[in-house]
């Protein structure tokens, strides 16, 4: 059931002070992946997102992990939206600020079809710079954004405001 999958989620979920960088609190999801029942569980929440999505975009690089199950649980495919540098044919590019630091995340040239629902998937939504930008990147190519879906949400931090009303499916807050 989903409260069962919840409670396997939560049970797994490690949170590290001070990481990467003083007064920052990460959350490391090492241990739920790692976990054959905690890596199911939580595939079927996030995919429960957007059961008509026609495609996933994972986010670099959690979001790729999480991503490619989601979609193979969806029956689609996965789309990298990857940091800058790293594909060698881009469609776009988009530079954010991170709650710590900033990066350019970029789509690949060539494979979201224009029209199609994408559901978005990465491990945290905290500022929401991140999924914004990949939201944008979405859009740009002329794809929908059927919803973001992630494990946690920092309410704190306001990224779901950030998220043009976008519908986000987030398992956890904290
Ligand atoms: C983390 C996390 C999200 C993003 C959330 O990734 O995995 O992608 O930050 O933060 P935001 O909502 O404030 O944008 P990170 O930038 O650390 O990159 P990585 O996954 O490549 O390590």
């Amino acid at each position: 059931t989903p409260a069962a999958d919840l409670e396997r989620v939560t049970g797994l979920l490690r949170d590290v002070p001070d990481f990467p960088s003083p007064g920052i609190r990460f959350w490391d999801l090492s241990a739920l992946l790692a976990d054959g029942g905690g890596l199911a569980a939580t595939t079927r929440l996030l995919a429960s997102a957007a059961d008509d999505a026609d495609v996933v975009v994972g986010i670099e690089a959690r979001g790729f992990l999480l991503g490619a199950a989601v979609a193979h649980a969806l029956g689609v495919g996965v789309v990298a939206v990857r940091k800058q540098g790293k594909l060698p044919m881009v469609a776009a590019t988009r530079s954010y600020d991170l709650e710590y630091g900033s990066a350019t995340l970029e789509l690949p040239a060539e494979v979201l079809r224009p029209g199609a629902r994408a559901l978005l998937v990465d491990d945290v939504l905290a500022t929401g710079g991140t999924a914004a930008a990949a939201a944008e990147l979405v859009e740009g190519a002329g794809a929908q954004v059927a919803a973001v879906a992630v494990v946690l949400e920092l309410p704190a931090l306001h990224g779901r405001e950030r998220l043009d009303g976008h519908p986000v499916h987030a398992l956890l807050a904290r």
